[in-house]
């Protein structure tokens, strides 16, 4: 890792340059290689039959931050967690029949479920973006498999491209867009299907959330009944989704440099010596992004309905994403 000198975004480049990105054959030596580094909390771009997934142990907060800053992303969108088998997914989200039925029917394969959360998961909240539900993938690209056999733990990963570009389907396209960014790829060829997976909401009525590689009449006859398409991705309208988006109860200040009478004052920075709690004393973003959601709750329920005085973080790299979600905490609520 280089650290940056005499430049304002010193901090989240030291963590975002990786050198050089190893590029690695999908034997066993590789495969070792690319788990040893996900233990580590690098990220590694593995094929599956959609398209590249760009990986980070879905339980590191540290690992989850890194996947936003490599893909330069400006909002914590949540990540589809990958995992080797059905009973790696029932250890995650809690399944009903419907979703048993189309888990033995497509997986693996490129169908997302998104499914109630199991609180006890274990999962690291940016990955769901602190929602209470999970969309989960068994892959079914044998590189895919073997490399999360090998890690054995859940594997976050959008595609391996830069946020705004198309999605890599090559190892070659992943080095184009992320060299120097992520600790590795592993190449595995080029991906078969070429388009995400079709992601499918459970939580509630059924719905198509994203149309993708399994088409929506094959779900709807596994079913039994039409999928409603009112939900999308980005704006989950499930029941009970938004309201756990860890919106405080408390009202949140933004942009504040002090701790006004009466305020619990989350701080950013090694200026904000007094501060009740502080996203990153040294002022690093991948450490700010990684306690963004715990801090969060743990003011809201230290502060029990005092305001929320929050520091200015810079609105760049990382800085971008974090201030997105705190301007929705600081929202006006219905
Ligand atoms: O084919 C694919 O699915 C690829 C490969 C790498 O597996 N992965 C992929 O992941 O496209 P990602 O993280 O970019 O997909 C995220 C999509 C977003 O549109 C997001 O809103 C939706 O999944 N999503 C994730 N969790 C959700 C949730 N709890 N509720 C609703 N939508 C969710
Ligand atoms: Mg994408």
């Amino acid at each position: 890792m280089r650290k940056g000198t005499g430049n304002p975004n010193a901090a989240s480049r030291a963590t975002t340059e990786c050198g050089v990105t190893q590029e690695l054959t999908p034997d066993a030596t590789g495969l070792a290689r690319a788990a040893d580094l996900l233990r580590q909390g690098q990220l590694v771009a593995f094929p599956t039959e959609t398209v590249y997934g760009l990986g980070g142990d879905a339980r590191s907060d540290t690992a989850v931050a890194r996947i936003f800053e490599a893909k330069d992303r400006p909002r914590f969108n949540p990540l589809i967690v990958h995992v080797p088998d059905t009973a790696a997914a029932r250890r995650i989200a809690l399944f009903d029949d419907r979703a048993e039925r189309v888990a033995a029917a497509f997986w693996p394969g490129p169908l997302t479920l998104v499914l109630p959360l199991r609180p006890d998961a274990g999962l690291s909240p940016l990955v769901t973006a602190g929602l209470d539900s999970v969309a989960l993938r068994v892959p079914a690209h044998p590189v895919a498999r073997a490399l999360l056999t090998a890690f054995g733990g859940p594997v976050a990963a959008p595609s391996a491209n830069p946020s705004g570009r198309v999605s890599p389907t090559r190892a070659r396209h992943v080095i184009d867009g992320l060299s120097g960014r992520i600790a590795a790829v592993v190449d595995g060829g080029a991906c078969a299907v070429g388009v995400e997976s079709t992601i499918l909401g459970l939580v509630g009525g059924a719905a198509l959330l994203r149309p993708g590689g399994i088409p929506a009449e094959a779900l709807e006859d596994c079913l039994g009944h039409p999928l409603a398409t009112g939900g999308s991705a980005e704006r989950p309208n499930a029941p009970g989704q938004l309201a756990s988006h860890y919106a405080p109860a408390s009202a949140v200040r933004l942009n504040a440099l002090a701790r006004q009478q009466g305020e619990f004052w989350l701080g950013f920075g090694p200026d904000a010596t007094d501060a009740d709690l502080n996203l990153s004393p040294s002022a690093d973003m991948v450490e700010a992004a990684a306690n963004l959601f715990h801090y969060l709750r743990q003011a809201d329920t230290a502060a029990s309905g005092r305001p929320i005085a929050v520091s200015p973080i810079p609105e760049h790299g990382l800085g971008r994403a974090i201030n997105d979600r705190l301007r929705r905490a600081a929202a006006p609520r219905p």
